[in-house]
């Protein structure tokens, strides 16, 4: 109880909870699996129910109401009426996106953990990580459930590299891009790797996908995961998000894995609805305008651009892929089949609801650069850095 205590007072916009939960977990070997588990629930239930605790009650009092919450939902989702489903976001999310019972609903229930399995590792990891059962579609060839309780970051086979914990909607980002061996990408806000590493996978670590991000220790732990993981066709770089690319080189598909106000996220990550604010969506709609203009120059005649956010508000959604097809008519949108329905008829706009899919909410767009536009020359070709062309000497290539 002191710890969670301890992590919910020093919790901050800029130091949020899950990052504290991991630092002192970590930091707290001695600690029991159980013991662990059920500070990461008692703190996370804290955030997930914060509108209906009494603050007038000693913090440790609060934990008790949180907790007591969580199990009442877990027992009985509809012990919660739909009149107060409101308290579980700030009152600014209705300006930005419609709220929904379910959608609401959906955020208060414990998020599923999902596991992306190496393919060669799937048959191992299935029966070795028990209970766990394949992901509800087949367009998920290596995407598991896992219902146990063993610390996955610690399992021997995480430290070889068989699998990475991937939640399902980032893994249908993957799929969507469907990069092919040989090819190559440039995952453009590349962060800690997850979706360069699957695209990699899905390359079967033939051909190369480019990583960059601004955020230099993001790329260090990219270059961590990716050794774990034993991939190597990857080259990482920093790149501002400005309208000079990284590189002269021109893509067969680019992934605008976008910086956004994470709403799709709120489900596993309670804190996060209490630190956003409603300027972010405007804010990160206008970056996510800008960086999507700035890569049009790398792909190629016929090759593809996706855009995916991990946020519902239509400011960074529909009306970001509204605003980018008008102002680039050398796209056309590229339809793709939607993983969680494979065989509905293609679109190329899907917008991804945890109580559909039991993942995170994302919304994901396409489109093809048409083959009769003329192709245009990256406004970095004249100089590239020597930064963007040194070779990645972490990467034995
Ligand atoms: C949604 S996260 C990427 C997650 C990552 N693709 C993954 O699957 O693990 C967005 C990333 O964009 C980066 N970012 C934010 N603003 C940026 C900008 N202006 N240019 C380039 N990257 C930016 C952030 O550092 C962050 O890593």
């Amino acid at each position: 109880m002191e710890l969670a205590e301890r992590i919910l007072t020093k919790a901050t916009p800029t130091i949020p909870a899950d990052l504290l939960l991991r630092q002192t977990l970590s930091r707290r070997k001695q600690l029991s699996r159980a013991d662990s588990a059920w500070i990461s629930r008692a703190v996370f239930s804290y955030f997930r129910w914060r509108q209906w605790l009494d603050e007038s009650l000693p913090l440790a009092a609060q934990l008790e109401q949180a907790l007591a919450k969580s199990d009442d939902f877990a027992i009985n989702p509809a012990n919660i009426p739909d009149d107060e489903l409101v308290r579980t976001v700030p009152a600014w999310t209705g300006e930005v996106l419609t709220l929904t019972p379910e959608w609401l609903r959906s955020l208060q229930a414990e998020p599923v953990l999902w596991l992306r399995a190496r393919a060669a590792f799937l048959t191992e990891v299935t029966s070795t990580l028990t209970p766990c059962e394949a992901a509800p579609s087949p367009a998920f060839t290596t995407a598991l459930r896992y219902d146990g309780q063993e610390d996955l970051f610690r399992h021997d086979l995480f430290q070889a590299g068989a699998f990475e914990i991937q939640d399902l909607a980032s893994q249908a980002v993957g799929v969507i891009c469907a990069p092919q061996p040989g090819e190559t990408w440039w995952d453009a806000c590349a962060g800690e790797g997850g979706k360069t590493l699957h695209l990699s996978d899905l390359m079967e670590g033939k051909g190369l996908v480019w990583a960059s991000d601004r955020a230099e220790w993001r790329l260090q732990r990219l270059k961590q995961r990716a050794g774990r993981a034993g991939c190597f066709n990857y080259r990482s770089v920093l790149w501002n998000g400005g309208a000079k690319p990284p590189t002269k080189t021109i893509f067969d598909g680019v992934l605008v894995d976008a910086p956004c106000s994470g709403l799709g996220t709120w489900g596993r990550n309670p804190h996060a609805r209490w630190t956003a604010r409603p300027e972010d969506v405007s804010e990160l709609a206008v970056v996510q305008k800008d960086l999507l203009h700035h890569v049009t120059g790398s792909i190629r005649p016929g090759g593809k651009l996706v855009y995916a956010v991990c946020t519902l508000s239509r400011a960074e959604t529909v009306e970001v892929a509204d605003a980018f097809a008008a102002a680039h008519p050398e796209f056309e949108p590229c339809p793709f089949a939607n993983p969680f329905a494979p065989t509905a008829a293609p679109t190329d706009r899907l917008t991804l609801w945890p109580q559909e899919t039991g993942g995170n909410g994302m919304f994901i767009a396409a489109w093809r650069r048409r083959t009769d536009a003329v192709a245009t020359t990256p406004e970095s070709s004249e100089a590239p850095t020597a930064e963007a062309e040194a070779p990645d000497t972490s990467n034995p290539s």
